[in-house]
């Protein structure tokens, strides 16, 4: 599984701790940076991730800013990506099993570097539930803002 991590600066440390335990657990790690901690914006280093993704250059994603919402917004701008911002381990296991998450979506302010571990674990172990959420997700797939509009 090809894993694409991407943060700002405030996600910046709890990146390069996840590298390592990704690295580690033998996952293939493509980092997107950024390469130095400096002042960056989440749209620049999200957008390329979430495009990756969303062309299946890469098979998940894992965003981190401050508080997770910045990326989060990013990431589901893009097709076929269902990025889920997740702050405990029960949140990451229900955004696989009923949304088929495919994104997650971590804030470096908001927990601490070895939750976001455990988060992480729970996010790459679990299956997607299938199903009456299939259905659901091949909805939200179908929806046309401009449809919605003239109906
Ligand atoms: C950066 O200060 C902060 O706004 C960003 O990391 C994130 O929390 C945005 O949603």
């Amino acid at each position: 599984m090809k894993i694409g991590i991407a943060s700002d600066h405030a996600g910046f440390e709890m990146r390069l701790y996840l590298i390592s335990y990704l690295k580690k657990e033998g996952y293939n790690v493509v980092d997107y940076g950024p390469s130095v901690l400096k002042k960056v914006d989440y749209p620049d280093y999200g957008a390329k991730v979430a495009f990756d993704l969303s062309t299946n250059k890469i098979d998940r994603a894992i965003l981190i800013c401050g508080t997770g919402i910045g990326m989060s917004i990013v990431a589901n701008r893009f097709p076929r990506v269902r990025a889920a911002l997740c702050y405990n381990p029960f949140l990451a296991e229900i955004a696989r099993i009923h949304n088929d998450a495919n994104a997650l979506v971590l804030g470096g302010r908001i927990i601490a570097n070895e939750l976001a571990c455990e988060i992480v674990r729970i996010f790459l172990e679990t299956k997607f539930g299938g199903g009456r959420h299939l259905r659901r997700i091949k909805k939200i797939e179908k929806i046309n803002p401009e449809k919605l509009k003239n109906d």
